[in-house]
């Protein structure tokens, strides 16, 4: 689906205008005209009143709580999570309007990539079939042993691939398959005596790329020795940099959730599926990718890492969070025993405990202090040393001034050292050999601060010190207002909530309770005019990478009027950001 070029500004404007945006959004929105405009509840984000609003001269929709808006292939793509070739494919087809053709090179390319889904839906079929039949029996039990039900084993369309050299390409003769297209599609090779299966005598996991197109497989040897698993080598359907096994299944529990599980293997996938955490994913054996953080930022924004406990999963935890971070996803870990991977922590616990487990994930920054303490003796004056120089190393790294603070109280308690001693050589990394003053005060002391840290992202983490602030001196919302900041600018719904009685001058019962966890903390340790600073500099941030977002989306996309307009606009409000204009 790379070829956008082939679809004419004027074949895409032919398929806007065929439709109108009120139809096709009123079939997910209940719409409701008022004046020239139609409203509803915002399909984007959790609302009561509605602040989403269709234009039906202008085509295009918008919604004033969570800034979301665009034509009806944005809304297409959005709702449906597809490309824009996707959505204006998808739109095209329901009007009845024929798909132009691709180049005749990109024809070709295309319908050759369209064969090996072919081929491999087949295959796909081939293995069920057979898991089910006699000659399926070992394998079944095996399944059996190992806690996959008939109905899980159904769910993901597990197959058997059997013993003996041709079964598969025997039945793909019988089915009349140009062999030289199995080749391809990595299920069969070419040997001495004529084409023999890739796939013998194993347990089938058929991978599907995220439209649930049969791309590859997965094969897994009943008994030890040989590789444990032998996986579709490279094609030109199947990438293992651009899949995640399960994406497919879990796609709407992802973006229901706003998170998804990331697993190593096809067994964990499929337990966790099994025990009701259908928001999972795993990538195939391999390091996570820009390409996969991509992917699933379509879905969803937070996740769960839960690798294997052994020091391999380990290792490919710190890989994958800091490639998942830096393309903006929240990342958690959920981290296990050393023997112990997500299908047998699942299959040996309750539910309960799961959902513990979970709900008890880390959040990343503090996962790799945590490792960092674990590998050294802090108990000793050497490896309190070492471990205080790593540590120092990534948490001079964090710009924001909160979370770093944050972070270095946490590490330095884990550490059992003074928090000002680690602040000081952090500021001094920073390149600033002034100590800042704010570290000088009740570094050390005993706020509950691990149980408040955990699950708090940066951007929380300033918006509750700020609430702090204000609950301590009211005559703070003035700034707040000065500066623009509404309702909206809190992203927790607790502190949003508890803004608006603060700016209202009123109080209800869940705004007490929420009131009284932040007097609980510590005193503020930084000034009023630093958090403001951090605050404004976050919505900032935010801002930029709304923009950034929608640019990536809008970047697919032909460049017809609407959308140069936009680009055109979106730029100029990146711009007019950067330099500080707002
Ligand atoms: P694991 O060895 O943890 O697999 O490798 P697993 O899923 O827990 O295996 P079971 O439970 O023993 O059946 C994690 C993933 O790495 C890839 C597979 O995708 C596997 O699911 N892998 C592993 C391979 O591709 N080849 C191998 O030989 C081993
Ligand atoms: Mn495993």
């Amino acid at each position: 689906m790379r070829g956008i070029a082939r679809f004419s500004d004027e074949w895409i404007e032919m398929v806007k205008s065929s439709v109108d945006i009120v139809q096709v959004i009123g079939r997910k929105v209940q719409l409701r005209q008022t004046g020239r405009n139609f409203v509803g509840l915002c399909p984007f984000h959790d609302e009561r009143t509605p602040s989403f609003s269709v234009n039906p001269e202008r085509q295009f929709y918008h919604c004033f709580g969570c800034q979301r808006g665009g034509n009806v292939i944005n809304f297409i793509m959005e709702t449906e999570h597809l490309s824009f070739p996707e959505a204006v494919t998808k739109l095209a087809q329901e009007q009845g309007i024929p798909v132009p053709s691709l180049s005749p090179q990109d024809e070709r390319r295309e319908k050759r990539r369209e064969q090996l889904r072919e081929v491999n839906q087949l295959a796909a079929r081939f293995y069920y079939r057979n898991l089910r039949s006699p000659d399926g029996a070992k394998a079944r039990a095996y399944l059996d042993s190992r806690g996959i039900t008939q109905r899980l084993a159904r769910d993901f369309y597990l197959g058997y691939a059997p013993e003996g050299w041709d079964g598969l390409v025997r039945f793909f003769e019988r089915e009349g398959v140009d062999l030289h297209i199995a080749q391809a599609a990595g299920l069969i090779s070419r040997g001495s005596q004529g084409y023999i299966d890739y796939f013998r005598d194993r347990i089938m996991f058929p991978i599907c790329d995220h439209l649930g197109r049969f791309i590859g497989f997965g094969g897994r040897s009943t008994r030890s020795g040989q590789p444990k698993y032998l996986n579709t080598s490279e094609t030109e359907v199947f990438n293992k940099s651009f899949v995640l096994y399960g994406l497919n299944w879990a796609k709407e529990e992802i973006k229901a959730q706003d998170q998804a599980i990331i697993v190593e293997g096809y067994t964990d996938v499929i337990s966790l599926f099994g025990a009701g955490k259908k928001n999972v994913v795993a990538s195939l054996g391999t390091a996570f990718t820009a390409q996969h953080s991509k992917l699933l930022k379509r879905f969803g924004s937070q996740v769960i890492i839960a690798f294997d406990g052994d020091t391999a999963g380990q290792r490919a935890t710190l890989k994958s969070m800091e490639i998942l971070h830096e393309n903006g996803l929240q990342v958690r870990v959920a981290s296990l025993g050393g023997d112990q991977d997500p299908d047998t922590f699942v299959r040996t616990s309750s539910s309960h405990e799961v959902d513990q487990w979970l709900n008890l994930a880390q959040p990343f920054r503090e996962y790799q202090i945590d490792r960092i303490i674990s590998q050294h003796d802090v108990e000793t004056r050497e490896g309190k040393l070492t471990a205080s120089t790593e540590l120092v190393s990534i948490l001079a790294k964090l710009d924001n001034a909160i979370e770093r603070d944050e972070y270095i109280r946490y590490g330095a308690q884990r550490l059992g050292v003074q928090g000002s001693s680690l602040a000081a050589d952090v500021a001094k990394q920073r390149g600033i050999d002034s100590q800042k003053p704010v570290y000088n005060r009740h570094i050390a002391e005993t706020r509950s601060s691990t149980k408040l840290l955990s699950g708090a992202s940066g951007d929380e983490l300033i918006e509750r010190e700020l609430l702090r602030c204000l609950l301590g001196n009211p005559d703070h919302l003035l700034d707040l207002q000065k500066n623009g900041i509404t309702a909206h600018d809190f992203q927790n719904p607790d502190y949003r909530h508890l803004f608006v009685l603060l700016s209202q001058n009123q109080s209800d019962e869940r705004g007490t309770v929420i009131a009284n966890q932040l007097y609980a903390l510590a005193e503020p340790t930084a000034s009023w005019e630093e958090y403001l600073k951090s605050f404004l500099l976050t919505l900032k941030k935010r801002r930029l990478e709304k923009i950034e977002e929608k640019l990536s989306s809008l970047e697919n996309d032909r460049k017809g009027f609407d959308t140069q307009m936009e680009l055109y606009r979106l730029l100029k409000e990146y711009y007019d950001i950067l330099s500080n204009k707002y």
